[in-house]
């Protein structure tokens, strides 16, 4: 008997913007369409962006709306026509089902879970295939929770946007999931990295990770004169940039004549307004990164796979907890993945 057969499934709908407004619903679970998959989600993972959604600063999202893009499951009943995938399989949904491959177009971000459309924070979801990519053997559910966004966008930021190579320097801003991400896949791909954190007992976190040079960035609020420093007073090749308006300017200043920052975070605010003469006049090449494609995330998974490169799962929520984990992530607490499952 398929799984869809009577069954009711609990969804967390977020119901208002500006606080934290969840609700659990009950819905039915419909039969898939001839192309589509349903998954029974065993874990999903917090962005930064769950929170700007939350409080009404990623746009005007549709109400009541199912959080959350990032997460992990397993196929329970597939459509007619569906070839790629069978019951039993594990997988992950892509963070715009509507971005397959190639250059991104204007209208992708409509497609992008738990923002404009239906996320993840639901026992059973149905997705296209399209929109679907298998989990790598070696990683458990919690762990493949957290690649939808965060780590492709840095793959996108490293190996797409940007063309690194060996040897080369890469910044990255704190501990957050982009940014141990970013360590974690620079180092993969032969790096030297300079990393930084607010707190001394996240920096010997992130050297136990491999990062050869770090900065806390509040004992050293000039950092980009230490990055200058610890590069012989070239500045690095490319900076995995996620304050946003806060530290764009030390980013500029920090990467060398012809460098590259991946502008991809809005995590704080400026205290001086931005000097764009320092874009120029070092021929920076600043670079806005949105997530990345489905290609995109099948290369990266191969890249993980063959390095067994592990997700860092800083502490695992119950989905009822969705508002202690947003509240957990507000704290700045973590180091990495925030995790919740069902
Ligand atoms: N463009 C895209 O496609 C894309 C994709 C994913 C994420 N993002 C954005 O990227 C940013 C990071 O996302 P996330 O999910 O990794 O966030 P997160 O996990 O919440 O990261 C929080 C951490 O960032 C660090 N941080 C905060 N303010 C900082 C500052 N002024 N300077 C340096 N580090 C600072 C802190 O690390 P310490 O505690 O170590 O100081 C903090 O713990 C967010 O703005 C998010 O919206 C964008």
């Amino acid at each position: 008997m398929p799984e869809t057969a009577t069954k009711t499934f609990t969804a967390y709908q977020l119901t208002k913007v500006g606080g934290k407004d969840y609700a659990p619903v009950e819905k039915s679970l419909e039969r898939p369409h001839p192309h589509q998959v349903v998954i029974k989600m065993h874990a999903a993972s917090l962005n930064f962006r769950d929170l700007l959604v939350c409080r009404g600063l990623y746009g005007k999202v549709p109400l009541p709306l199912v959080p959350l893009s990032d997460g992990a499951g397993e196929v329970v009943e597939v459509g007619d026509r569906v070839r790629k995938f069978k019951v039993g399989d594990r997988v992950m949904a892509t963070f715009m089902p509507a971005w397959l491959s190639g250059a991104p177009t204007a209208d992708i971000g409509k497609s992008a879970l738990g923002g404009f459309t239906d996320g993840v924070l639901q026992e059973y979801a149905t997705f296209p295939e399209s929109a679907l990519v298998r989990v790598p053997d070696y990683l458990n559910y919690e762990e493949a929770a957290t690649l939808p966004c965060a780590a492709v966008t840095v793959w996108n930021a490293m190996f797409e946007g940007y063309d690194f190579k060996p040897g080369q320097t890469v910044l990255t801003l704190g501990t957050g999931g982009v940014s141990i991400f970013a360590l974690q896949l620079a180092k993969a791909a032969g790096a030297r990295v300079i990393a930084t954190s607010s707190s001394d007992d996240k920096i010997a976190k992130l050297k136990k990770l491999g990062a050869d040079h770090t900065i806390n960035y509040k004992t050293t609020p000039n950092w980009d004169e230490a990055v200058m420093e610890m590069t012989g007073g070239k500045g690095v090749d490319l900076v995995i940039e996620v304050g946003g308006a806060g530290t764009i300017d030390r980013s500029v200043k920090s990467a060398k004549v012809g460098g590259h920052v991946a502008l991809i975070g809005v995590l704080s605010q400026p205290e001086t307004p931005f000097n764009v003469i320092n874009v120029l006049m070092k021929s920076v090449a600043v670079q806005g990164v949105f997530v990345g494609s489905r290609e995109m995330f099948e290369d990266m998974n191969k890249a993980l796979e063959l390095h067994k490169i592990k997700p860092l799962v800083d502490k695992v929520f119950q989905a009822s907890e969705i508002v202690q984990a947003l509240e957990y992530m507000e704290s700045g607490k973590h180091f990495g993945k925030i995790v919740l499952k069902f």
